[in-house]
C-alpha cells in the first residue's frame, strides 16, 4: 500500500482507520524532512510541464496558426458563424483592450455582446520574474472602444463576477477569453462561469504555455467541475490555445 490518501480500515469499507492515517502522515513527514524540506516551485513546474506536454502531444494535429489573430479568425469562422450569428464574448484581462477590440471587429453581428473584466490596476500577484505584482497596470484607465456592444466590468474578478452573474443572462453562444495570466485569476473566472458553460463553449487561453498558471487552472477547473475538453486550435508551440468543452 502506498502513501497516497488515508486508507480505509481492513474490516470496514467506509471507515477511515485512524491508526493507518496517523502512520501515513508520520511517514510522509519524515520523508519530506529529509528529501524535500520546503515546497519547490521548480518541481511543481517540472511536473506540470510533463502534463502540459501530454496535452500538447494529444492535440498535435489541431489547427495551428502563427499569430493569435489568425487563430481568432479561424475560431470565428469555424465555430461561431463568421459574424452571421451573435455571440456572448467575455474577456478576463483586458488591459489596453487590444484583444477585445480585435474581437469586436471580427464579429460584427449587431446582437453580439462583449464584456471586458479587469481591475485596470494590473496583476494582483506576481506571475513570474518578468511580471511582478502590478504588471499591466493601466492606472484605472478603461480602454476607449467605440462600440455600443461593449461593456466593462471593473474590479477584481473575485469581487466583480458574483454580482455580475446575479443579473447576467446568456443570450448567444458563449466565448470566454482567459487573459488574466495567473492561476488564481483564471481558476476564479472559469469556476464562476461554470453555470453558463455548456458543451460547445469555446475558451481561449492567452498564456496556455504556462503549465503552472492558465494551463493548471484549466485542468483543475475541469477536474473539480467534471468537465471534458478538446484543444481545437493553437498558436505556434501552443503559446495560446482554444479549447471546446465536450
Ligand atoms: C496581459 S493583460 C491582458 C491583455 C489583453 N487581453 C490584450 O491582449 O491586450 C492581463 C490583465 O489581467 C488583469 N487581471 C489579472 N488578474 C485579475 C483579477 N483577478 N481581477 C481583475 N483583473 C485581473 C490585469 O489587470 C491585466 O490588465
Amino acid at each position: 500500500m502506498g502513501l497516497a490518501g488515508y486508507r480505509r480500515g481492513a474490516n470496514s469499507s467506509q471507515e477511515i482507520n485512524p491508526a493507518t492515517a496517523t502512520r501515513d502522515v508520520r511517514l510522509r513527514k519524515s520523508l519530506s524532512r529529509f528529501l524535500l524540506p520546503r515546497h519547490s516551485v521548480f518541481l511543481d513546474q517540472m511536473n506540470w510541464s510533463a502534463r502540459w506536454l501530454e496535452t500538447v502531444r494529444r492535440y498535435s494535429n489541431c489547427a495551428q496558426f502563427a499569430v493569435r489573430e489568425k487563430m481568432y479568425s479561424h475560431l470565428n469562422g469555424e465555430y461561431l458563424g463568421d459574424g452571421k450569428k451573435p455571440i456572448d464574448y467575455l474577456e478576463f484581462g483586458v488591459y489596453e483592450g487590444r484583444s477585445l477590440a480585435y474581437w469586436t471587429a471580427l464579429n460584427a453581428h449587431p446582437d453580439s455582446r462583449f464584456f471586458g473584466f479587469d481591475s485596470f490596476e494590473g496583476l494582483p500577484e506576481g506571475w513570474n520574474r518578468e511580471n511582478p505584482v502590478g504588471s499591466y497596470n493601466a492606472e484605472g484607465k478603461i480602454p476607449q472602444i467605440d462600440d455600443s456592444r461593449v461593456q466593462f466590468v471593473v474590479g477584481w474578478f473575485q469581487k466583480s463576477l458574483p454580482p455580475f452573474l446575479v443579473s447576467h443572462r446568456p443570450k448567444s453562444p458563449l466565448v470566454l477569453h482567459c487573459d488574466g495570466d495567473l492561476y488564481s485569476s483564471t481558476l476564479c473566472s472559469l469556476a464562476s462561469m461554470d453555470p453558463w458553460i455548456v458543451p460547445g463553449t469555446l475558451i481561449i487561453f492567452d498564456e496556455f504555455f504556462d503549465p503552472v498558471h492558465e494551463y493548471r487552472a484549466l485542468e483543475d477547473y475541469a477536474a473539480a467541475y467534471m468537465r471534458k475538453y478538446e484543444v481545437v486550435a493553437a498558436t505556434r508551440d501552443f503559446v495560446q490555445a482554444a479549447i471546446k468543452i465536450t
